[in-house]
C-alpha cells in the first residue's frame, strides 16, 4: 500500500492547476444513464473514485471511453470520457460496488426514471457518521415511485414513469437534490423541489442536464422547477473546477506561508471559505488566472467557524481548517453541523502535536507553535488531507499512510505541491 512521505517546513510557491470537481464529475457520470445518446464530459479528474464509478456504471451496461491527450494538448486540462449508456442490461446495483462508494446510491434516480425500476443496495454508514439515504428515497416516492426495501436493497418501481410533484426536503441534502433533479428531468409534468442544496454541484449538473435537453430552472437557489420531457439527448459539458481541492491548496500556503497561484480556481465558489482564509491573515486575491494566496511572516490568527450548506463554509474543508488553526496564535473553535462523527483527524493531528479537544459537535483548537512529525493514517479523503497540511508546516518527517483515501479525491497531490517546493515524495511497497 503506497504512503506519503513529507518532510515539513518548506514554504509553497508557484502555481497549481485546479483539477475538475470530484463531486460534480460523479453525479454528471450518473446523469449519463438518462439517455441512450453519448454523453461527452470533460475536464474529468483522474481520481480512483472516477474508476470505481466507471466500473459500476459498465455493471449498467455503459460504456466509458476515455480519449487519449494529443500533442500540444494542456497536461493539466483533465480528461475527456465518452459515456454511452445505449442499452442498460441491468437495472440492480449490487452491495459489493455500492458499499465502497457511497454516491453510486445515487443511479436509482435515472434508472427508475429511464427504465421503470432499479434495485440497488442502501449505501450503509461510513467514517463520517451514519448518512441515511431516507431523503432521497422520500423524493423518488413524491414522484410517484413506489418504494420497497427488502435484504438491504431499495427497491424502486415506476411502471407507467414516473409524474412530477413536490419535494420538500426538511433538511438540505446534496445527494437528494441530485436524485430529485434526475429523477424529474423525466417525470411527467412539473416538480418543484423546495430546500434545494444549493452547491455548485448542482448547478454544474442541472447545466449538463439542460444541454441534454431537461428543462430545469432555479439550479443554485432553494427553489428548483423541472418540467419533465419526454427524453434526453446527448451533450458535451465540462466539470467546473474542484472548489475543494482549490481551498484545501488554499489552506496548504496559509499554513507554510508563500505565494502560490491557483490556477482556474473560482472564487465565486468558496467564497466564505476563503473570507475565513483572510481572516487568519492569509492574503486572497481574484485574478484572472484564477486565485492568488499569499501569507508572507506574520502569524496565523485563530478564527470561529461553523459548518453549513453551500454558500456557508463546507464540510469537506472542517478537517484542513483544523490543520491550520493548529499553529494559531490563540485558541480557536470549529462546530461541524453537517455530519455528525467527521472528527477523525483529531487524533491523527495530536500524534503531530496538535492540542484540540472535542465536546459534542465543536472542536477546540489551542495553537502550539510548533508540530512535529510522526507516521499517521486517517480513513476518509479531507481528513487524510489535513494530515498533508500539518505535516507540510511540521518539524522532520512524517509518513500518510492509507494513501488511497487521498488517491479517491486529490490528482497528482504529490506532484502539485513538489511543483511548488514541498519535500513530498510517494512510497510504494
Ligand atoms: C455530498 O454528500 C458530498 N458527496 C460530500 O462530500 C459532502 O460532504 C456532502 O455532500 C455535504 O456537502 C458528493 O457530492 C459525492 P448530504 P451527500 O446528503 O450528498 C443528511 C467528500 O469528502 N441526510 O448533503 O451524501 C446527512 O446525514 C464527500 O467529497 C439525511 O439525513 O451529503 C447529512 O447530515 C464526503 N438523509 C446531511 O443530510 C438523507 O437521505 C447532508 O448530507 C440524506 C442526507
Amino acid at each position: 500500500m503506497d504512503r506519503i512521505r513529507i518532510v515539513g517546513g518548506r514554504r509553497l510557491n508557484g502555481t497549481i492547476p485546479i483539477s475538475g470537481a470530484k463531486n460534480a464529475t460523479l453525479p454528471l457520470m450518473i446523469a449519463s444513464l438518462l439517455t441512450e445518446d453519448t454523453l461527452i464530459l470533460d475536464n474529468v479528474p483522474h481520481l480512483a473514485d472516477v474508476g470505481l464509478l466507471q466500473r459500476i456504471l459498465g455493471n449498467h451496461g455503459v460504456d466509458v471511453m476515455v480519449a487519449g491527450k494529443r500533442p500540444g494538448d494542456d497536461p493539466n486540462s483533465g480528461r475527456t470520457l465518452h459515456i454511452s449508456a445505449r442499452t442498460i442490461v441491468d437495472t440492480t446495483a449490487p452491495y459489493e460496488l455500492v458499499s465502497k462508494m457511497r454516491a453510486s446510491f445515487w443511479v436509482v434516480a435515472p434508472l427508475v426514471a429511464r427504465m421503470g425500476e432499479a434495485r440497488v443496495s442502501m449505501p450503509g454508514g461510513c467514517a463520517i457518521g451514519t448518512r441515511p439515504v431516507d431523503l432521497l428515497i422520500m423524493a423518488l416516492a413524491q414522484l410517484g415511485a413506489d418504494i420497497e426495501i427488502e435484504g438491504g436493497y431499495v427497491m424502486a418501481r415506476a411502471r407507467n414513469g414516473l409524474r412530477g410533484g413536490e419535494i420538500v426536503f426538511p433538511k438540505v441534502t446534496v445527494g437528494g437534490t441530485h436524485t430529485a433533479l434526475m429523477a424529474a428531468a423525466l417525470a411527467r409534468g412539473t416538480t418543484v423541489i423546495e430546500n434545494a442544496a444549493r452547491e455548485p454541484e448542482i448547478g454544474d449538473v442541472a447545466d449538463c442536464l439542460n444541454k441534454m435537453g431537461a428543462r430545469i430552472s432555479g439550479a443554485g437557489t432553494s427553489r428548483i422547477v423541472i418540467e419533465g420531457v419526454p427524453g434526453l439527448h446527448g451533450a458535451r459539458h465540462s466539470v467546473l473546477p474542484d472548489r475543494i481541492e482549490t481551498g484545501t491548496y488554499a489552506m496548504a500556503v496559509a499554513m507554510t506561508g508563500g505565494d502560490v497561484v491557483l490556477q482556474n480556481a473560482r472564487p465565486e465558489l468558496l467564497q466564505a471559505a476563503l473570507d475565513v482564509l483572510g481572516q487568519t491573515g492569509a492574503t486572497v486575491t481574484p485574478t484572472n488566472r484564477g486565485i492568488h494566496i499569499a501569507r508572507n511572516g506574520a502569524g496565523l490568527a485563530p478564527v470561529d467557524v461553523t459548518t453549513a450548506p453551500f454558500p456557508g463554509f463546507p464540510t469537506d474543508l472542517q478537517a484542513q481548517l483544523m490543520a491550520l488553526m493548529t499553529r494559531a496564535e490563540g485558541t480557536s473553535h470549529i462546530t461541524e453541523a453537517i455530519f455528525e462523527n467527521r472528527f477523525m483527524h483529531v487524533q491523527e493531528l495530536a500524534r503531530l502535536g496538535a492540542r484540540i479537544r472535542l465536546n459534542g459537535d465543536t472542536a477546540t483548537i489551542e495553537g502550539v507553535p510548533r508540530l512535529k512529525g510522526a507516521p499517521v493514517m486517517a480513513t476518509d479523503l479531507r481528513a487524510s488531507v489535513s494530515l498533508v497540511i500539518a505535516a507540510l508546516a511540521a518539524e522532520g518527517e512524517t509518513t500518510v499512510n492509507r494513501v488511497y483515501h487521498l488517491d479517491r479525491g486529490f490528482e497528482r497531490l504529490e506532484e502539485k505541491l513538489g511543483g511548488c517546493g514541498a519535500a513530498i515524495e510517494r512510497i510504494s511497497d
